[in-house]
């Protein structure tokens, strides 16, 4: 009889269940925000007993005004989801059509690409993993053709944490509105930035702006995210809404009181992002095969290149997991075609969380490095 095949090694499934005992530089979240305000608004919203009831199905209206002057692009409508990846689905669903094609870069956040697919749509992945590691505007221009219908701008890039100049972003506009396409501007990790600039005011009418409090304000387990688009855009898109009772009350209590503290805190967090992609920087210089394609990272994480070392992102993923108790991501969920040369390092997380990395990081790999054929003798 054939023997039962064990089932595959599940790196999530793993952390959670170890959840305190874990490192978590996998997923961009942020643990650096402040939780005071944060708890002390869940509990007040407890304690009023806010939950028996369905929120307002259109979003709490003081959230929308914080998300509003957050971003300031002029007629936009606000639209509260769960997370910023409902707002994607939604989008896509509402916006492409079978046969659509969508410029994209490979890496990006492949999630994206899959709701593409999902509506019908094709995603046309430019290869950026080399400097200056993010789209080549006159590369978009060459590669739009009668069935290109958008232009995704992740900016930061996740994974590799490059950003776009005011220019560019600019520029991107301008492409978009000559050739009569949609711009999608995911701005998820904004507040990493030197510097960041949106893309609607250069091009309101075709626009979607991606905006989210998962790793700005460290709430990724709350799902509050959303998107700004202008009001023709928005009611096509929010036809598509599922979410029709409104979006997690306790999450949106949580929100507000985060966007209200956001600007008091988010340069202390900045700040020592930067410190700790220095200590990092300073752990990977020191073993051989090891190389940061993008540093300083415009945004929480940053891509540590190791195809020199000949080791497999996942086996060093599995190995930092389960003999280091720290947990990165392999570089396949992120990119088709560069997935096995690199691994994801998120670093919005405690010094003390830095430096088991730096003491977990040259073992592991050590360890999963190829052992030597035999010299013959
Ligand atoms: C580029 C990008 N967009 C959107 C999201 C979705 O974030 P959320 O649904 O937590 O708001 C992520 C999450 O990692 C991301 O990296």
């Amino acid at each position: 009889m054939p023997e039962a095949s064990a089932a595959p090694f599940d790196a999530f499934r793993y952390a959670h269940d170890r959840f305190h005992q874990i490192v978590w530089m996998s997923q961009n979240t942020n643990h650096l925000f402040p939780s005071g305000p944060i708890e002390e608004a869940l509990v007040q919203a407890i304690k009023d007993r806010r939950y028996p009831d369905y929120p307002l199905g259109s979003g709490d209206p003081e959230l929308k005004e914080l998300v509003r002057k957050d971003f300031p692009i002029p007629g936009a409508e606000v639209g509260i989801t769960s997370g910023g990846t409902e707002a994607l689905y939604m989008l896509t669903r509402a916006l492409l059509e079978p046969g659509d094609e969508v410029l994209a870069s490979d890496p990006s956040y492949l999630i994206i690409h899959r709701f593409i697919e999902l509506a019908g749509a094709r995603a046309i992945a430019q290869g950026i993993y080399r400097p200056p590691y993010r789209l080549d505007l006159e590369e978009v221009k060459e590669a739009i053709g009668p069935k290109t219908r958008m232009i995704l701008l992740i900016d930061p890039l996740n994974p590799l944490g490059s950003g776009y100049p005011p220019e560019e972003v600019r520029a991107f506009a301008e492409v978009a509105h000559d050739h009569k396409l949609l711009l999608l501007h995911d701005t998820t990790y904004r507040d990493f930035a030197d510097r960041h600039t949106l893309a609607a005011p250069f091009y309101p009418e075709g626009t979607i702006t991606i905006w989210s409090v998962s790793k700005n304000c460290g709430l990724a387990g709350l799902r509050v995210g959303g998107l700004l688009a202008s009001p023709a855009l928005f009611s096509r898109i929010w036809k598509y809404n599922t979410n029709d009772l409104g979006v997690n009350v306790l999450a949106q209590v949580a929100a507000k009181a985060a966007l209200r503290a956001k600007p008091q805190v988010i340069e202390a967090i900045r700040r020592q992002t930067r410190e700790n992609q220095r200590m990092i920087r300073e752990v990977v210089e020191q073993v051989p095969g090891v190389s940061l394609p993008v540093y300083p990272s415009q945004a929480n994480m940053f891509a540590l290149d190791i195809s020199q070392t000949g080791v497999d992102p996942e086996a060093l993923q599995k190995e930092l997991l389960v003999h280091h108790g720290v947990f990165l991501r392999a570089g396949n969920y992120l990119s088709l075609q560069y997935g096995k040369r690199f691994i994801r390092a998120s670093f919005s997380n405690l010094p003390s969380d830095i430096e088991a990395f730096g003491k977990a990081f040259a073992p592991a790999l050590a360890a999963c490095r190829p052992v030597a054929a035999a010299s013959p003798a």
